[in-house]
């Protein structure tokens, strides 16, 4: 039954008729309706926005050193995989990131015919779909207590992690960081974690951090330059406090970021120096000391707490939190838009239709002002009921249908406050024409974030 109203003297009828005619000639040509790829326009380079980075205190990461220092001390003068001196270690980070908020996993594998321990620490929070991750070994070798290698970078990344719960961060992307087992085994630990690792869960990893060696005594500075855009955020940091780096080239692949590389993860990451020379040129540049190793105590019994510089390894850290704030807090460019030009006719009095638009890309959720440009030719535009849905399914209200408003078109711009919703994934427009005699297609529609 098709409810009575009365039709309004209409201005130009000749050109509703020629627009009803194109949406048939466009639907009889075969357009595909709603599978056409949207484009995607906007501003060229406007740059990610991001939070900037706490200090962290070096004290606090020399009181971690002194804390795994103890515990080698305590279990024979080493932390090494199968000895009581690593589990020890694994248990006082994780009880730091416990009573910080974190959810802490235990991964456990055996290597050499012993247990080994993984400790996976996930910040609450963030797109489940971006995870930023950031490691370091915890295992030393059994020569001594591992306090650089790589008591430094578990220190650093520790105190930068507890930074994140003291700033309560909400971060775009996802928090993940990691203390391997057995990486002087061969990189065992992070091998299994990246085995063990579904591969829908390894693709959402958009970054891989390492941290091992991050306080050498005699330190070089070199930052990992496997991926520009991660090698970036610790060059700007170091370009920031006018130190130069150098790009990481002492046995390239010897630590864990190699288990997430060989994945095609990218990765990034610091390094002082191990057993090669420092050169003079390197001198000359960092300070210390000309023709002697940046460790002399690498993998021997003296790799104390007295094997660290406080200064290389306070700007590790601090360098460690900037990129971890730069990356975890980066939030796309506003003003990109996204479109599906295809038409899709818009049944009389029938069922609902729709038309897709797949954002990807993104990072966080959609805008508080997310605009939705609508483009829909029809002859009566009271009769349309128009909705956006959300990736999950949410329905935004964009129009009621009102039996008074004869006009032609919707041509019209709606405002949605769209914070709840991830800006990733398939959003469609839903179009119902709920009462008989007058029809129309959707001609267009954009999403402007
Ligand atoms: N633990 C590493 C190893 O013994 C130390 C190391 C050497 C390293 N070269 C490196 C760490 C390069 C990072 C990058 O092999
Ligand atoms: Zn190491
Ligand atoms: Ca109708």
């Amino acid at each position: 039954m098709t409810h009575p109203r009365s039709r309004l003297p209409r201005a130009n009828s000749r050109a509703v008729a020629a627009m009803a005619l194109t949406a048939a000639a466009a639907l009889l040509a075969g357009t595909p309706a709603a599978s056409a790829t949207p484009g995607r326009t906007g501003p060229a380079a406007a740059g990610a926005e991001s939070l900037a980075a706490p200090d962290i205190p070096i004290g606090n990461v020399k009181a971690h050193l002194a804390q795994l220092q103890s515990i080698a001390t305590a279990n024979g003068g080493n932390r090494a995989h199968g000895r009581t001196g690593y589990k020890a270690s694994i248990d006082y980070v994780k009880a730091r990131l416990d009573a910080a908020g974190f959810t802490t996993t235990l991964q456990q594998f055996t290597s050499s015919g012993s247990t080994g321990y993984n400790l996976v620490a996930d910040w609450p929070g963030g797109d489940p779909n971006q995870v930023l991750m950031t490691g370091a070994h915890l295992d030393s070798v059994s020569a001594g207590p591992g306090i650089n290698d790589n008591g430094s970078g578990s220190a650093a990344v520790l105190e930068t992690a507890l930074a994140v719960s003291r700033a309560q961060l909400q971060p775009t992307k996802h928090l993940r960081f990691a203390w391997w087992g057995a990486e002087e085994l061969g990189m065992v630990g992070s091998k299994y974690y990246v085995n063990n690792l579904p591969a829908t869960d390894r693709a959402k990893i958009t970054g891989y951090l390492n941290l091992d060696m991050a306080g050498s005594p005699n330190p070089g500075y070199f930052v990992y330059d496997d991926d520009p855009a991660l090698e970036k955020v610790f060059k700007d940091w170091y370009a920031g406090i006018g130190v130069p780096t150098e790009p990481e080239t002492e046995g390239d692949g010897r630590s864990d970021h190699a288990s997430f590389k060989n994945v095609g993860i990218p990765v990034g990451g610091l390094f002082t120096g191990a057993g090669r020379t420092k050169t003079a040129a390197q001198v000359t540049k960092w300070g210390g000391t000309s023709g002697q190793a940046f460790d002399r105590c690498y993998h021997s019994s003296c790799d104390t707490t007295a094997n660290i510089d406080d200064t290389a390894l306070d700007r590790n850290s601090d360098a460690l939190a900037h990129a971890i704030w730069t990356l975890g807090t980066e939030s796309s460019p506003p003003g990109e838009s996204y479109e599906n030009t295809a038409d899709v006719a818009v049944p009389d009095n029938g069922a609902a239709v729709t038309s897709s638009i797949t954002v990807s890309g993104r990072t966080g959720n959609a805008p508080a002002t997310l605009k939705v440009g609508v483009d829909i030719k029809h002859t009566w535009r009271g009769d349309l009921v128009i909705d956006l849905l959300a990736p999950d399914g949410t329905a935004y209200r964009l129009k009621n249908s009102s039996g008074s408003d004869s006009a032609d078109d919707v041509i019209a711009t709606y405002t949605v406050d769209a914070s709840g919703e991830t800006a990733n994934g398939t959003w469609r427009l839903r179009v119902q024409d709920v009462a008989a005699q007058d029809t129309g297609f959707i001609d267009s529609w954009k999403l402007t974030f």
